[in-house]
């Protein structure tokens, strides 16, 4: 029998945006069971670096993994950062789409108010627990249980009472079933390495659940300087960009609402936007902007003339403590690091990319038993990438470079290839945020900076060939060396060490690389 519209009707519903993401919770990295996990971690891991930098906070991150069934754990995060007002708490951890970080261009790991109440939607759907809080701003610490009420979006908090906390802080512990940790590559050891050797300025404890302990060390005792809130260049921005900032804005009108969101909106641009659009357009208030009209704003704003983005936002983390890192975490042989210029993407988001590459020591990947091969470290604003690498712009930089034309066998050889890409707007190729999505303008810088990289490796390996080639050859000459002056000396009656000192330097003569001291390769790998 067929149904009328009416009857399909009746079934008709609003969905809260809890109730879309526990539908497709794998928009928010909880796809597989090791991937899971890691999001778990790097949610609240990124949340605490976030909040100690914001405070001016050295940070220091406990993650402690306990197992409790087959694929079931008990995940808990803890910092030294300011803490969350008790007032603020449910909404900060138990609802989809709040934060302090909304509508603040800047340039931070959080963006979207999603992370950490993903997380707890995601305890509450696979073991139906709330997550359990512990805080203190400094006054009285407090702890309490936070789940989502997921048909409206909005927090439960349950059990509020007075908790033993000496410091500021936050700690949050949830549990989870259907993730598993894992070893690998992937795994949340590897996620809080390279959380390390990108934030040298924090430090890290983890509790495994084998038992085993590891610490990160901080390797530079200063934070980095806080980030600017800046407001956007008009090239920078989306039609959908666009509608956001609008609906946030209390100016009258859209005129006045363009010069005070975006940079280099002077009154003449506003002018000549208003000329391109009419005023039907900009004396419009800003919320009542339909999509037609945002359209043509950003129309416009293309045909004009800009002057070009401030980059002066942007942190990079910098050469000196990128080396301090690596050489704390990876203890290489060799490190060559580049850090390149700010570049701009559409003409309106400034960016910059950072490269090193790693060379011996802990770099790379092990293979076999003793052999080793290369690994990418890819990073967005210091959060280190784990997965999608396919999707990523770093991926299909390194791809592009033809390691074989700089000596470089990469596929035998312990390298580990770092790369940073920093801004106050990442384009990442998902909600997901795991991969940098790949624009034309990103790739090729990313691929500039490795250009610069493999040139530094090939001179260091080059120099290191040469020298053990000329190694050898001396020390078989000066084998023969040592007979012929005996047998010289027993001929002529001259004195052996005498002949054996001519020869040498004969010998030396040819290859004088076989007797250049350490200390000049040294000199060579901090060059
Ligand atoms: N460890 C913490 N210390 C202090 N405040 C925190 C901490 N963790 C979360 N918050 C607060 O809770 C808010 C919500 O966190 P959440 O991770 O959901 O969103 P976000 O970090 O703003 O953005 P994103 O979804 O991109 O992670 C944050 O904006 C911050 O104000
Ligand atoms: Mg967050």
């Amino acid at each position: 029998m067929e149904k009328s519209a009416e009857d399909i009707f009746e079934g008709f519903k609003e969905h809260s945006i809890a109730e879309f993401f526990k539908r497709n919770k794998q928009m928010l990295g909880y796809s597989g069971k090791v991937h899971s996990m890691v999001t778990v971690v790097h949610e609240y891991v990124s949340n605490s670096m976030d909040a100690c930098e914001d405070a001016g906070i050295l940070p220091f991150i406990s993650v402690r993994i306990k197992q409790l069934g087959d694929e079931r754990y008990s995940i808990s995060v803890d910092d030294n950062g300011p803490g969350v007002p008790k007032k603020f708490v449910g909404k900060a951890l138990g609802t989809i789409l709040t934060g302090t970080k909304f509508h603040v261009y800047r340039q931070q790991r959080g963006q979207q108010g999603i992370g950490a109440a993903g997380c707890t939607l995601f305890a509450q759907i696979t073991t139906g627990k709330p997550i359990h809080v512990v805080s203190s701003t400094g006054e009285n610490a407090y702890g309490c249980d936070i789940s989502i009420d997921i048909g409206k979006n909005k927090p439960v908090v349950n059990n509020i009472l007075p908790a033993e906390r000496k410091s500021k802080g936050l700690s949050v512990q949830g549990e989870f079933e259907g993730i598993k940790y894992e070893n690998s590559e992937k795994s949340v050891f590897e996620y809080l390495r390279r959380t390390a050797l990108a934030n040298p300025h924090v430090e890290i404890m983890f509790y495994a659940p084998d038992g085993k302990e590891y610490t990160f060390t901080r390797s530079v005792e200063t934070i980095p300087s806080p980030s600017k809130a800046i407001k956007p260049h008009p090239l920078g921005i989306s039609v959908n960009d666009l509608l956001d900032f609008a609906r946030v804005s209390s100016s009258r009108k859209t005129s006045v609402f363009l010069s005070e969101t975006f940079a280099r909106m002077s009154s003449a641009k506003v002018q000549e936007i208003t000329g391109i659009v009419g005023e039907s357009i900009t004396d419009k208030a800003p919320k009542d902007l339909d999509w037609a009209s945002a359209e043509s704003l950003i129309k416009a704003f293309k045909s004009v003339k800009w002057i070009a983005p401030d980059a002066t936002a942007i942190s990079s983390i910098g050469e000196e403590r990128v080396k301090a890192a690596i050489d704390n975490i990876l203890t290489p042989e060799y490190v060559y690091i580049v850090e390149r210029k700010p570049q701009v993407l559409h003409g309106g988001i400034p960016f910059i990319v950072e490269a090193a590459i790693a060379y011996g020591g802990n770099s790379g990947r092990k293979s076999s038993e003793d052999e080793y091969t290369w690994n990418i470290m890819r990073f967005a604003n210091r959060v280190p990438l784990l997965f999608d690498a396919g999707s990523c712009a770093i991926t299909e930089a390194v791809k592009g470079i033809q390691w074989k034309r700089y000596g470089i066998d990469i596929d035998n050889r312990p390298v580990s290839i770092f790369v940073n890409v920093s801004s106050v707007y990442i384009p990442y190729s998902g909600v997901g945020k795991e991969a940098i999505s790949k624009e034309e303008e990103l790739v090729e810088e990313i691929r500039l900076a490795l250009m610069d990289t493999a040139r530094g490796l090939q001179k260091y390996i080059g120099g290191k060939q040469k020298v053990s080639a000329a190694k050898t050859r001396y020390r078989t000459l000066m084998n023969y060396a040592g007979q012929l002056s005996s047998d010289l000396s027993y001929l002529t009656k001259a004195d052996k060490k005498e002949i054996e000192r001519s020869l040498e330097r004969l010998i030396l003569k040819h290859y004088p690389k076989a007797k250049e001291s350490d200390a000049e390769l040294e000199e060579e790998k901090g060059a």
